[in-house]
């Protein structure tokens, strides 16, 4: 009712979601837009040469299948519930009218728990389907998701189509949670960004599979594996991705998790919970003053314990010499430090330090921008400090991110 309103109104938020959806449904272009976990690269699913362009857009390899975002049960079921073909029906989504479900019954309890919201299932692509080919990667599944954010929504219902989309950052760095990222990956690739403001959840949805017994978590994301857990069906859900956290070895099922990901220009170095200041002050300092890693500048993320500006400068130097730095986060700042260089000389370098808060919601919140804006900074390493895979539902989400983004510059305690 709000959206008819709007739109009979012309008021700029609806003309701007209808100018997207109409791009959705001609062009073969995609259209970036937020969603509550970071901003998705959306088209068409239904149609082979729009989803082509998301592939194109984002160079992203084509054996990795992407998520089709629904706005209700109802597309959902006319995707599983294909009309028989009609000579016509190519390339549109079948005709409403088919009241069979076709949602397998163990994802009954999560929908109606976690939809809508941060959570991608994993369904059965059915014969005629009317899912383009390169949505699936030629596998005999799909993943779908009911986004929670109304813009992501409205445009999925402006649109009348089931919307392909991955995170609309380009392939390998870290996923856009602001329209300014996306703009900055993908400028002159893209001809529209609905500008949402920042994602309130800031990591991608949790990817689940019930098809399979036990059932299993593809990829750890916004909703928590203990609260999973708790929904009949699911009390034994394994984690079946490989990031190197304790207990889990597993090949990775979803075929995106085998990439390289989220990675910053910078060299990441994951610090595990629990590491000191004094570990990596020491290793900062190294890292500085080693020539052959030649870094004029270095990042710190802290995110529970750590104190600013760790051991490097006592408090009392400290405040005289940090700068507030301008960048799109404003908890980031800057300091000067001396370190040694060649025959007995000394340089001075600066460290660019920034906390994310003690609480694992804006720890999410701030992951990928904050690596973003390291980025813009030029520092050639970032050290961070990890969280406990288990503190928090988004914990092992937040760490799966940073596993991936360090590679296996891991430090133990
Ligand atoms: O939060 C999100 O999920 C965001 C927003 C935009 O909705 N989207 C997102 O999409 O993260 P993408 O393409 O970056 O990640 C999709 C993940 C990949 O790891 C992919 O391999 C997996 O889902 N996936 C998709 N379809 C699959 C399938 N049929 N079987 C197994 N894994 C699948
Ligand atoms: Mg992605």
């Amino acid at each position: 009712e709000w959206w008819e309103a709007e739109r009979k109104r012309q008021s700029p938020e609806a003309k701007a979601i209808e100018e997207a959806a109409h791009l959705i449904r001609t062009s073969d272009n995609p259209v970036a837009f937020p969603t509550e976990t970071v901003y998705g690269l959306g088209a068409d699913a239904t149609r082979s040469l729009a989803v082509q362009g998301i592939y194109r857009a984002k160079q992203r390899p084509s054996d990795n299948p992407l998520i089709v975002h629904i706005d209700s049960l109802e597309m959902l079921e006319r995707l599983l519930n294909p009309a028989p073909a009609a000579g016509d029906g190519e390339g549109t989504v079948a005709v409403a009218g088919s009241t069979r479900n076709g949602i397998p019954p163990i994802y009954g309890p999560l929908l109606e728990r976690f939809w809508p919201g941060p959570l991608t299932i994993i369904l059965p692509n059915p014969p005629g389907s009317c899912l383009a080919k390169e949505v699936t990667s030629h596998l005999s599944t799909f993943g779908a998701r009911m986004p929670s954010s109304p813009l992501a929504r409205l445009l999925i219902h402006a649109a009348d189509r089931p919307l392909a989309a991955p995170s609309a950052n380009a392939s390998t760095k870290p996923s856009p949670t602001t329209a300014q990222h996306v703009y900055h990956d993908l400028h002159g690739r893209i001809e529209l960004i609905l500008d949402g403001g920042p994602c309130g959840v800031g990591v991608e949805s949790t990817v689940v599979d019930g098809l399979c017994d036990p059932p299993a978590i593809l990829r750890p994301g916004g909703i928590g594996i203990e609260q999973i857990r708790l929904c009949p069906g699911w009390e034994h859900v394994c984690a079946a991705y490989d990031d190197g956290s304790l207990g889990v070895k597993e090949v990775p099922r979803a075929p995106g998790m085998k990439y390289r990901h989220y990675s910053p220009k910078a060299r990441v170095v994951l610090f595990e919970v629990g590491s000191r200041e004094h570990a990596v002050s020491r290793r900062l300092r190294k890292d500085l003053e080693d020539t052959a890693v030649g870094a004029r500048s270095v990042g710190i993320v802290r995110t529970r314990h750590w104190k600013q500006g760790l051991e490097l400068l006592p408090d009392e130097e400290l405040k005289e010499k940090i700068t507030p730095v301008s960048s799109s986060i404003d908890c980031l700042v800057r300091f000067p430090i001396v370190v040694g260089g060649p025959a007995g000389s000394t340089t001075t370098k600066q460290v660019y330090d920034c906390s994310l808060g003690a609480d694992v919601e804006s720890i999410a919140r701030g992951l990928f921008s904050t690596l973003r804006a390291l980025d813009e900074e030029d520092v050639a390493v970032i050290y961070v400090e990890g969280i406990s895979d288990r503190d928090g539902d988004l914990a092992a989400a937040v760490m799966n991110r940073l596993r991936k983004a360090s590679g296996t510059e891991v430090k133990a305690i």
